[in-house]
């Protein structure tokens, strides 16, 4: 019998695959997730070969974590990501890779820690009190509400501005962005932005919208004599790296905002469409909500202090992100030289797929039910008690390992006082009984999008 440390990436399992791998490329464009999900009968550690390019698939979250956290030097983000969305990230946190990404965490880390969070939380609850205000009960677009909120949220931590009139267009903007970019995705090349395709002109317009919003800010505060600011702007631009005393350059400022910006307002506005789904679709966890809402709040806003207190209502959200994690797939890397893991040798520029969809839903680490919407998963038994355990590396809406989500504390902060200032004034209701279906378009969106029927509380 041979030893298992002497496989490698040729003796793992995979499906056949023809013409190079180009029917799969398509199948890949037309339903990502459904090419990975036939990957998982076949084990743990699944391999594909696309056009040369070997890939394996992980579904099992201790190979995974080997992979994440014990081998994190020997990966780089898979370059295709960067590479569609290199005219917007820029030389951001998000694309950086070696010296470069370790010097721009570690600068922009205080800047996103739940202490330096929470005081942007009355920022966050003005941008959505606004928004909420202006809300009537009845048929409404959740998408287009969450979008609206999460973005004023994001303008006014970042610039201590409203986002006023522009959302609708930057909302937009964002969308033909995210659209493009994984249309692109799959194509054996980007072809540049300036050929006159379809698609193309819609993305360089984007683009433009977004970087004048941006630009349009940044200018303001650089010429303005007030040091002063609080925001996420005044702290970037003040930003000290404690190793060698430097501060991001005005490109790198820029850079870090555009990503705040793309990054930290889609991401949250798909959780909250989830979350919002399912509450009005459970009724009876709804109204166990409300009540630890209105015995916690009476009524008031909400603070940080708050948000923490409400550990009903976080376990939705948490829940909520395990059925659809917004970042539900393509966390992948490229191997910059030869691992073992499980036994298996994997060569260096193997890409190495995670999906969370998969593994957020797969019944050896979800044993109770794991297609339905139980939020007591993250919540004690009884009082005092721990809640019950998950596998390390199997729930991991926010990444894992030395990449994982920078504005992780930032988001759960939002989407919690988002979340409990919604159901301070409304009953979410479906408006049909048919469950949305989930459709990749870089977050894992509603496919057409997702109206409830909200109805005033009295
Ligand atoms: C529910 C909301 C959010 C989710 C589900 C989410 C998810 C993620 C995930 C999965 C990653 C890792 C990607 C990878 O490993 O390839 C990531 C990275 C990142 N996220 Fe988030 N995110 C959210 C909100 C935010 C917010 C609000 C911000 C900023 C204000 C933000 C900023 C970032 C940045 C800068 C990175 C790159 C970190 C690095 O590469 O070092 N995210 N996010």
């Amino acid at each position: 019998m041979r030893a298992m440390t002497s496989q490698t990436w040729n003796d793992l399992p995979s499906h056949p695959t023809r013409w190079w791998g180009l029917p799969v490329l398509a199948a890949m464009r037309r339903d990502y997730l459904a090419v990975v999900t036939a990957q998982r009968p076949l084990g743990n550690l699944v391999a594909q070969r696309v056009l040369g390019e070997r890939s394996v698939d992980v579904f099992d979250p201790a190979l995974l974590r080997a992979i994440m956290v014990d081998h994190a030097d020997a990966l780089i983000r898979w370059q295709r990501g960067p590479e569609v969305f290199a005219d917007l990230m820029g030389q951001s946190v998000l694309v950086t890779e070696g010296a470069t990404w370790q010097r721009q965490r570690r600068m922009l880390m205080p800047a996103f820690t739940p202490k330096r969070v929470a005081g942007y939380a009355t920022l966050m609850t003005d941008a959505a009190v606004h928004g909420l205000d202006a809300v009537r009960p009845g048929a409404v677009s959740m998408d287009a509400l969450f979008s609206h909120l999460t973005m004023d949220v994001i303008s006014r931590t970042l610039f201590s501005t409203p986002i006023g009139r522009d959302t609708a267009a930057a909302a937009q903007a964002v969308q033909v962005l995210s659209e493009t970019a994984l249309a692109e995705m799959f194509w054996p090349v980007t072809l540049p932005d300036w050929l006159p395709l379809p698609g193309k002109a819609a993305k360089r317009r984007a683009g433009r919208l977004l970087h004048g919003l941006l630009a349009q800010h940044i200018d303001a505060r650089r010429a303005s004599a007030d040091a002063g600011h609080t925001d996420l702007l005044g702290m970037l631009m003040t930003l000290r790296d404690d190793a060698t005393g430097e501060t991001l350059s005005p490109q790198e400022v820029y850079d870090q905002c555009m990503v705040s910006f793309q990054a930290g307002h889609e991401t949250s506005a798909t959780a909250l469409l989830w979350w919002s789904w399912l509450l009005a679709a459970h009724p009876a966890i709804q109204a166990r909500v409300y009540d630890e809402v209105d015995a916690v709040l009476a009524g008031r806003v909400p603070t940080a202090d708050d948000a923490g207190a409400l550990p009903l209502l976080s376990a939705t959200l948490k829940e909520a992100m395990r059925l659809y994690p917004p970042v539900a797939a393509m966390l992948t890397r490229r191997l910059t030289r030869d691992i073992t893991v499980g036994g298996v040798r994997l060569p260096a520029r193997t890409l190495v797929r995670v999906t969370p969809w998969l593994l957020h839903r797969d019944p050896r680490w979800w044993p109770d039910e794991p297609q339905a919407f139980k939020p007591e998963r993250f919540l004690p038994a009884s009082a005092g008690q721990a809640p019950p355990e998950i596998p390390r590396g199997a729930y991991i809406p926010f990444g894992l390992g030395p990449r994982v989500c920078l504005g992780q504390h930032f988001a759960v902060l939002e989407m919690t006082l988002i979340a409990a200032l919604l159901l301070q004034r409304f009953e979410l209701r479906p408006v049909g009984s048919a469950a949305p279906k989930p459709r990749l378009a870089v977050t894992l969106r509603p496919e057409g999008g997702l109206t409830l029927r909200l109805a005033a509380r009295s």
